[in-house]
């Protein structure tokens, strides 16, 4: 890290970060007072659930792991830590944790060295935390997404048979200078900014991740340049809502920042999530308009087509409003893909609500949507509103709403056919061991026949078929 620069003022201080890794050193002496090095390393599991900022977090997770003497596995079985980065965003979510959390006591009971750590959204909830140190004894110590810097001494502090850990909400500063460890080197996440200060109703972000703090500018820039040093093409700069970053530091904000980025040297392209209508600005498109190397693609999470229910989710956009933005972008983008949010079965939601969304869906037309059906969350406003939508109601919604979405898709996939687009060939394919599967601008995967060999790197394709989730092409 560049000593010299200005710290964001959510920053904890270089000492916080330094104990760490010296309690870091000392699980890795441990281990190799034991042997426990090369090929005997201990291994260590890190599963994550939920967005992409759970993935990035994860990947500090095991950028500390590995830091600790630790190599990284890709199961369970025969691991010495095992770390679950949880998420607490619907009910499915965390009820999944929890189970794969219980799978895992028969792992504990078999090897009493097993340590278990359980982090991310769904343990910052304190009732959360509580749960897991009451009804899950195996489970050592919880760590909250604010807390992901303190791994070592929780670690270190278990090892050496120290008292389990369930504080959660006491931290809220960012942390730089943790160390990644990232499975691939063409993809890259890259936070700018921590929690969200919006408080839509139904929502359990800004309670798990508490409010908006950015990174400085300075650290942002020197993670992308070594991201883009250590072969990053596709850059993803992550925050809850992007259009706020800067709002806490003085004179930057997002677009400017963007712009920053588009402009470093380096062969990639960089893409953003999400955006929040209600700061989506005319600044912004004008910097995806004029910079190459950002993606052409923009989710804008509508969440609902109707006024009365985007008020009661407190988005504080109108359906005009959001349109608005879409035209706009349009303009100075034609060929953009918009994607989207939805959320159905919002309490109070109506038919007629539910229709305006249709509406919606038909005049924006969107490449993709994420649509989800309302789950309440504990502490969140709409949990307590009266009309709680019947399940059977907002799945029927749910299913037309999926149709509708599908057959808009595919309109939009079909406008690729005969076009060649620059494609990053990111795996092989997981349907058909003889293609390659990579990404243009629309966030719909491409399918194509190409040798292995060409992953990691950008090629030029041909589309020549378009189907409602994926698209097929030949290599030029
Ligand atoms: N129920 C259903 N969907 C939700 N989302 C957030 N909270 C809830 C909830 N309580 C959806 C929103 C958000 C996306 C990440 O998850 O659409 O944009
Ligand atoms: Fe949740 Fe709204 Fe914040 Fe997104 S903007 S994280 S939906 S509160």
């Amino acid at each position: 890290m560049n000593e010299q620069r200005k710290a964001s003022p959510a920053e904890l201080s270089p000492e916080i970060i330094e104990a760490q890794f010296a309690h870091a050193s000392a699980v890795a002496r441990f281990f190799a007072d034991r042997g426990m090095v090369g090929e005997r390393a201990p291994r260590c599991y890190v599963q994550t659930f939920g967005c992409q900022q759970n993935e990035a977090d994860s990947e500090r997770i095991a950028g500390l792991a590995v830091l600790m003497g630790y190599k990284l596995t890709d199961r369970p079985e025969g691991a010495k830590l095992i770390l679950v980065n949880t998420c607490a965003v619907r009910e499915h979510a965390e009820k999944k944790a929890l189970s794969i959390i219980g799978q895992y006591k028969h792992l504990k009971d078999a090897d009493p060295d097993l340590l278990i750590g359980v982090g991310g959204c769904m343990v910052t909830q304190k009732h959360r935390a509580d749960q897991l140190k009451n009804s899950y004894p195996y489970v050592g110590f919880v760590f909250d997404t604010g807390s992901i810097h303190t791994l070592p001494s929780l670690v270190h502090t278990s090892l050496g048979g120290g008292k389990r850990s369930f504080n959660v909400g006491e931290s809220t500063g960012i942390a730089e200078g943790i160390p990644t460890a990232r499975a691939i080197s063409y993809k890259a996440w890259l936070s700018i900014m921590y929690g969200c200060n919006n408080f839509c109703s139904y929502c359990i972000v800004p309670y798990t991740r508490g409010r908006e703090r950015s990174r400085s500018p300075e650290a942002i820039l020197d993670e992308a340049r070594k991201l883009i040093a250590g072969g990053a093409k596709d850059i993803t700069l992550l925050g809850q809502n992007v259009n706020s970053y800067g709002k806490d530091l003085d004179g930057t904000d997002f677009p400017s920042l963007l712009r920053s980025i588009a402009r470093l040297d380096g062969d990639f392209r960089v893409r953003f999530m999400t955006s929040h209508p209600k700061d989506a600005s005319d600044a912004l498109i004008r910097v995806m308009a004029e910079e190459e190397k950002i993606v052409r693609h923009f989710h804008l999470p509508v969440q609902s087509g109707s006024d009365a229910i985007l008020n009661r989710m407190n988005r504080r956009y109108t359906a005009e409003k959001y349109i608005g933005i879409t035209e706009r972008l349009r303009e100075a983008i034609p060929d953009i893909s918009i994607t989207s949010d939805i959320i159905v079965g919002f309490p109070g939601e109506t038919e007629a609500d539910f229709v305006a969304t249709m509406e919606m869906l038909r005049r924006v037309r969107y490449d993709m949507i994420f649509s989800f059906i309302y789950s309440p969350r504990k502490g969140t406003p709409a949990a307590e509103m009266a009309d709680q939508v019947p399940h059977d109601v907002s799945t029927a919604r749910f299913e037309r709403m999926l149709a509708l979405a599908n057959e808009i898709s595919l309109e939009r996939n079909r406008r690729f056919v005969g076009r060649t687009v620059r494609v990053l060939a990111e795996e092989v394919s997981r349907t058909d061991p003889s293609k390659i599967t990579g990404r243009a601008d629309s966030p719909r995967p491409i399918h194509f026949t190409a040798d292995p060999s060409v992953i990691g790197q950008f090629v030029n394709v041909k589309i020549t078929e378009a189907d409602t989730f994926s698209l097929t092409a030949e290599m030029v």
